[in-house]
């Protein structure tokens, strides 16, 4: 594996460090010698694992706090304390069909949650010294509305047009990251990734839900006719990318996401049976069901 140079940040906040994505950005970091201090501040919600972060715990560099990012007092004092000079948030409400059902967790997290870090940031970074600092937001590209099958792969210069309650939110996350940036010149970057696959997935994610159903004999259930296309970057591919896209010392405002691997959810699920794991995977279908939002 070829190792990340060290992040432009030496002393971390990572939000969501407990979430799938979190816990292996936070491993890669520590584990390839990134930063100096990485602490992760995690509300723990159903969607954490805490026990992910277990083998870290023995590290010196290495602390966790349970905390809401919405507790802008909490993240201040952390910051200060800590003396932390970067951000990389990554805790939010990411479940979409959650967001269909309720979104009211999604606007307070993933909006509010992203207002109070980026005060937290300005009150601390932009206020004395100006000192040295970085805040990162993870975006989606769902955030630009849905691929169609044969167009071009969509990059950060499309207009944003979320389709679902959880990407209106992370959209709206953005633009606030965005003002942040251009009003108080909080040091800001966004990276807009597309779905994610891995170890640690939780079980209602896509991917991990075909795999068991289709273990336990029973459909996938995918949305509207499953035509629909979306992109898979696999976790780690996504956290190397992170750490290089922190370690560049020019600051390009926004990464953007990684549309390699494009595929249909029906083909997706397809593939999951008819690859290399047939063997273990019975051939039990695919359900699709109507469109969502
Ligand atoms: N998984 C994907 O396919 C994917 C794709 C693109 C972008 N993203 C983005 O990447 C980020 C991480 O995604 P993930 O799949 O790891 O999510 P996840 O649901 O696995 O983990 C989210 C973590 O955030 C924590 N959290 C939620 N609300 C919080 C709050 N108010 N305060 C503190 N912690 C809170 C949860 O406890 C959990 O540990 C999200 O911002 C998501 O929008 C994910």
């Amino acid at each position: 594996m070829m190792r990340s140079p060290e992040l432009q940040t030496r002393r971390l906040l990572v939000t969501g460090g407990a979430g799938f994505i979190g816990s292996h950005f936070v491993e890669h970091c520590l584990e390839q010698g990134l930063v100096e201090r990485l602490v992760v501040l995690d509300s723990l919600t159903y969607a954490a694992d805490l026990s992910s972060l277990d083998e870290l715990r023995i590290n010196s560099r290495f602390r966790f706090i349970q905390g809401d990012i919405c507790n802008q007092a909490l993240v201040e004092g952390l910051l200060r304390e800590e003396g932390l000079d970067g951000i990389v948030n990554l805790a939010a409400e990411t479940h979409v069909d959650r967001s269909i059902r309720n979104a009211d967790v999604f606007v307070r997290s993933n909006v509010l949650g992203v207002k109070s870090l980026l005060e937290a940031a300005r009150k601390v970074w932009c206020a004395g010294s100006g000192l040295n600092h970085r805040f990162h937001q993870v975006s989606t590209d769902e955030v630009f509305g849905p691929l169609a099958p044969g167009m071009p792969l969509r990059d950060e210069s499309q207009p944003y047009a979320p389709q679902s309650p959880y990407s209106a939110s992370k959209a709206a996350a953005d633009h606030l990251v965005m003002a942040w940036r251009n009003t108080y010149g909080v040091q800001a970057s966004i990276s807009y990734s597309s779905n994610v696959y891995g170890p640690r997935q939780h079980p209602e994610k896509l991917i991990p839900l075909a795999i068991s159903r289709l273990l336990e004999g029973r459909p996938v259930p995918v949305y509207g006719d499953g035509q629909h296309v979306r992109s898979w970057i696999h976790v780690q591919d996504l956290c190397r990318a992170l750490a290089q896209f922190l370690a560049r010392r020019r600051r390009q405002p926004a990464l953007p996401g990684g549309r390699r691997g494009v595929f249909e959810p029906a083909g997706a699920a397809d593939a999951l049976q008819g690859g290399r794991g047939r063997a273990h995977i019975p051939r039990a279908g695919v359900r699709c069901g109507p469109a969502r939002a």
